[in-house]
């Protein structure tokens, strides 16, 4: 993009597996009318591959530059306005996180340890969480995560207690403030 291109209007979702990405994802885009689209979904659909599997064959390298070819695409000139629902480990490659900067208003979803350990524990699609302990795991994950979470983000919105309805809600009226002030 170049310095004097406006800035895109996108909504990002960024946070920890399990933190409600597709759930509140799904609602902005009913809310909204944006088109939702998720990033694994978009490399799965561009390698023909389970995410699982291109984990397992090729690595989490080949996958992390995987989601930085997908963010260039989301951030062609002429691409849409979109809410742009990323998989968790996004933030971890500096690159990705100024790719994510510069697509719109990103919000850090959260949510406790045991509400992600619940929801995450109910399928077995994450390779990341496929551990003997996946507590000890989401919790170094997480600690590891925070700061690039933080870095990435324009706002971080606690989730528990509130539903995917609230909490959409809540995210549009800080997105169109942020639209609307040009920051
Ligand atoms: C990952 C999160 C997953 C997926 C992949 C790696 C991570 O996405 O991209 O399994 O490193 O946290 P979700 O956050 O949508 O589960």
């Amino acid at each position: 993009m170049n310095s004097g291109d406006p800035l895109p209007k996108n909504i990002v979702l960024v946070g920890f597996m399990g933190c409600g990405k597709s759930t509140i994802g799904r609602k902005l885009e009913h809310l909204l009318g944006y088109p939702l689209v998720d990033t694994d979904q978009l490399i799965e659909q561009k390698t023909g591959t389970p995410v699982a599997e291109i984990f397992a064959s090729r690595g989490e390298d080949y996958f992390r530059e995987l989601e930085a070819a997908i963010l260039h695409e989301l951030a062609a000139p002429d691409a849409p306005r979109r809410i742009i629902s990323t998989g968790g480990g996004i933030v971890t490659r500096k690159r990705n996180r100024a790719l994510i900067k510069q697509l719109g208003y990103v919000v850090w979803l959260q949510a406790p340890v045991d509400i992600i350990l619940e929801r995450t524990g109910r399928n077995r699609d994450r390779p990341l969480l496929n551990t003997d302990n996946p507590r000890e795991k989401v919790e170094s994950m997480l600690a590891e995560r925070k700061p690039m979470y933080a870095a990435a983000a324009d706002i971080e919105v606690e989730t528990v207690g509130l539903d995917a309805r609230e909490i959409a809600c809540g995210i549009l009226e800080s997105a169109r403030y942020h639209f609307a002030s040009g920051t």
